[in-house]
């Protein structure tokens, strides 16, 4: 027993900033994240996207490897900063088709042109407007030929590390509110620049589904989990599924932020009729009150009252929790509380110490990884929910943000001083799994 549908999507994601490289090329600009990696401490060993995995240049090769694996669909996303010439991506997204394999193409993951912050980046309304004007130009040249668009990815990543904790670019502290809301505003007066080009391509969003579970059954642990919950989750499922921002979250958030930002006509634009939802998976959290509340600094408006608890059991290299049953219960989640609407596992996957041994990487926690999430990813199915493909974050080892690159994400490894690629046994492995389509 397989589990998985014939029309199965078997993916891999990539975001350009992380692979790309060549940031000077055919008339790309700066964005905040070259800014704020050239800014001394921002990110670990002072790494940057300059160099990446140089998928700018190999980018051939690098179709050939997704083709190998038998990738059925590729998620890439196409920088922000290269409006100019979006030659490369034309010849990728012909390439992909060539060898059989679906474009899935992301508007925004994480590198806002720096022109645009200097004009208030996501704290300022006209930047969805911005970006709206970007999406109709990417989707007049690739709108023919790509089969999924991803508008924003992880929204919360955008807004709560960029403008709230700081640790992601342009790593300013502001309104995060506002920017979480002109995100999604973004999102939708994009869909329609998209329908009108793009008429046969499925419109979607990525968005950041992290299961929160409390602590205890105690009310205090409950109401912790009810804040990070609508913090990291509905908050942006709401009003992209329902058309309206939770009230709860509304409320908790009175005393940092009044919502004035959100206008007459924005919440029905931000929830335009979608096709599908994507989904991008790590880890569960663990939350619980904290015993006598303190201002933490963090970027909740949570009045230090959540502690974030730790989980027994194995970590990835970043740290997080391996929890699979964390991706089936938000697939049924999402569904139960805001479908039916057919689901895409945009993003999953792990980082591990992997090293080129006589040119081979065993790399077996990831494919446990991998395999136990797809497994729960075939549960979350046996139990209704429409998922229609998978992808496993990243394709390549790459630029993991302020964490450099010492963390490994990819199926095939890449090293940094030659840019040679070598398929570690996770690669092997997955393409195994999309030959036998499935477990
Ligand atoms: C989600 C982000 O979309 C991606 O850019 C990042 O590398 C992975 N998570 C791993 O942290």
């Amino acid at each position: 027993m397989t589990g998985f549908p014939a029309t199965f999507w078997w993916g891999a994601s990539t975001a350009a900033y992380q692979i790309e490289g060549s940031v000077t090329a055919d008339g790309r600009v700066p964005s905040i994240w070259d800014t704020f990696a050239a800014t001394p401490g921002k990110v670990v060993n002072g790494d940057s996207g300059e160099g990446a995995a140089d998928h700018y240049r190999r980018w051939e090769a690098d179709v050939a490897l997704m083709a190998d694996l038998g990738l059925t669909a590729y998620r890439f996303s196409v920088a922000w900063p290269r409006a100019a010439d979006l030659g490369f991506y034309d010849r990728l997204v012909d390439a992909l088709l060539a060898r059989g394999i679906r474009p899935v193409a992301t508007l925004y993951h994480f590198d806002l042109p720096q022109w645009v912050e200097d004009a208030g980046g996501w704290t300022n309304r006209d930047t969805a407007y911005r970006f709206a004007e970007f999406a109709a130009t990417v989707s007049a040249k690739l709108g023919d030929r790509v089969a999924m668009w991803n508008t924003v990815n992880e929204p919360w990543c955008s807004a709560f590390l960029g403008y709230g904790t700081g640790v992601h670019a342009p790593g300013r502290r502001a309104d995060l509110f506002a920017a979480v809301h002109h995100l999604l505003l973004a999102h939708g007066l994009a869909v329609p620049e998209l329908r009108s080009s793009s008429p046969r391509a499925q419109v979607s969003i990525a968005l950041n589904g992290g299961t929160v579970r409390a602590v205890s059954t105690a009310e205090p642990d409950l109401d912790a989990a009810r804040r990070i919950d609508g913090l990291l989750n509905r908050i942006f499922f709401d009003p992209v599924l329902r058309g309206e921002y939770p009230s709860d979250i509304v409320a908790d958030t009175a005393g940092v932020t009044d919502w004035a930002f959100v206008q007459p006509g924005d919440l029905a634009a931000i929830s335009a009729p979608l096709d599908a939802l994507g989904v991008n998976y790590y880890q569960p959290d663990l939350v619980g009150a904290a015993a006598s509340p303190v201002d933490d600094g963090s970027p909740y408006p949570t009045g230090g009252r959540v502690v974030h608890h730790e989980m027994p059991g194995p970590r990835t290299e970043m740290g997080w929790p391996i929890d699979p049953t964390g991706l089936r219960d938000m697939l049924v989640r999402v569904t139960a509380d805001y479908g039916p609407i057919p689901l895409y596992v945009t993003e999953n996957g792990a980082a591990f110490v992997d090293t080129v041994v006589d040119g081979r990487v065993r790399d077996p926690e990831r494919i446990d990884y991998l395999r136990t999430h797809l497994a729960a990813a075939q549960e979350a199915m046996a139990a209704g929910v429409d998922l229609r493909g998978y992808f496993a974050w990243s394709l390549l080892d790459n630029f993991e943000w302020a964490l450099g690159y010492g963390k490994r994400f990819g199926l095939v490894h890449v090293d940094y001083a030659t840019f040679t690629r070598t398929p570690k046994d996770s690669a092997f492995w997955y393409r195994d799994v999309i030959r036998r389509g499935g477990l």
